[in-house]
């Protein structure tokens, strides 16, 4: 347990640093008054251009990768068989961290990014599918938000069968929790758009465009 909250913890504290909304703050706008409110690579691009867009998500994506090297340091000699496990804990630390962020009021992003960050770091072998979903859906509909809840319900399956498949290189002991650890976060990011989902049976969703406010 030990590990696990030292992971969670670490995850935390980096996934409070918020690329789009810092970059915001340097162009002079808040994010969380613009758009969707969101801080996270969509509102981001909507808002401040492609280029901010794609510094966020480059920085949320980063920032996952930082906190699962650093717990690996930390934990790779103390518990070289589940260090994995614990490398997956520090990634939902950094989602916690990105989405309830304690400086802003626990108001953040919806760790879409971050969880694509985490599937590369974690689970590689699921990327393609799931960001294949992804792209797919947005390409088709416009809708961001559709192919983030899509992406990662097809991720959550994804990562059951590989576990069943013996992919994941985690020990069989560890691979219920690892469901049940992905299951939370596909739930947190699909309970984090229901905004997005009142829109989208509304017919209301913002559809992606890479024309942003700023260009216009
Ligand atoms: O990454 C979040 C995305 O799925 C939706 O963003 O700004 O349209 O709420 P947004």
């Amino acid at each position: 347990l030990f590990g696990r909250v030292i992971s969670v913890g670490i995850g935390y504290l980096c996934g409070m640093f918020l690329s789009g909304f810092l970059y915001g703050k340097k162009e002079n706008v808040d994010l969380r008054k613009v758009g969707s409110g969101n801080v996270g690579t969509t509102n981001t691009m909507r808002n401040l251009g492609v280029k901010a867009g794609i510094l966020t998500l480059i920085g949320d994506v980063c920032k996952v990768f930082m906190a699962m090297v650093i717990v690996w340091l930390i934990f790779r000699n103390r518990y070289p068989d589940s260090v994995k496990v614990l490398e997956l804990y520090a990634g939902v630390g950094c989602i916690l961290g990105h989405d309830f962020p304690a400086y802003m009021k626990f108001k953040g992003g919806k760790g879409i990014a971050c969880t694509g960050g985490l599937l590369i770091g974690f689970c590689p072998l699921a990327v393609p599918i799931s960001l294949g979903i992804f792209i797919l859906v947005v390409a088709i509909t416009r809708y961001v938000s559709l192919g983030s809840i899509l992406g990662v319900i097809s991720l959550e399956i994804q990562i059951i069968v590989f576990g069943q498949m013996g992919l994941l290189s985690v020990p069989e002991q560890y691979l219920t929790e690892v469901y049940i650890v992905f299951g939370f976060v596909a739930g947190l990011a699909i309970i984090l758009h229901h905004a997005n989902i009142g829109r989208l049976l509304k017919g209301t969703e913002n559809k992606f465009s890479f024309h942003s406010k700023k260009q216009e």
